[in-house]
């Protein structure tokens, strides 16, 4: 009696198929790793009373609040041009050690490079007393 494979699907190609269903696991955790990391990031929050914060702009170090009419924006402080933390000149502009770059408090816009993107704009919520910044 002779016995004929009529399938494509031999010993060896199972074994493969195995062996790539193994790593599965592992890219499962790496996914995990990556996520748990950019929570972590989002919940980075900085909580301050609503009453704290004066109408026009006010520097906080890590970000930059613009409040005009009961509309409030958020910024980072943090250079379009490479990162670095700006500071607030006497001159009422946002100036960044490293470059020279120059930007307007007011509006987040830069005035002087090498940057060219404005200041980017942070996540928040404003609840009954309290504004909740997402760094
Ligand atoms: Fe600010 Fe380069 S990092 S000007």
């Amino acid at each position: 009696m002779e016995v004929h494979e009529n399938s494509n699907f031999t010993r060896r190609k199972a074994i493969a198929l195995f062996g790539w269903l193994s790593l599965l696991p592992l890219a499962g955790i790496w996914y995990s790793m990556v996520n748990r990391k950019q929570v972590r990031e989002d919940q980075e929050i900085s909580k301050l009373l609503l009453k704290d914060i004066p109408e026009g702009f006010s520097y906080h170090h890590d970000y930059l609040i613009r409040r005009k009419s009961g509309a409030i924006e958020v910024y980072s402080t943090k250079c379009t041009h490479l990162g670095c933390q700006l500071k607030l000149a006497e001159n009422d502009r946002l100036i960044c050690p490293c470059h020279g770059s120059e930007f307007n408090p007011e509006k987040g816009n830069a005035l002087k490079g090498p940057a060219e993107k404005p200041l980017e704009k942070l996540n928040f919520i404003a609840e009954t007393d309290y504004l909740t910044i997402f760094l």
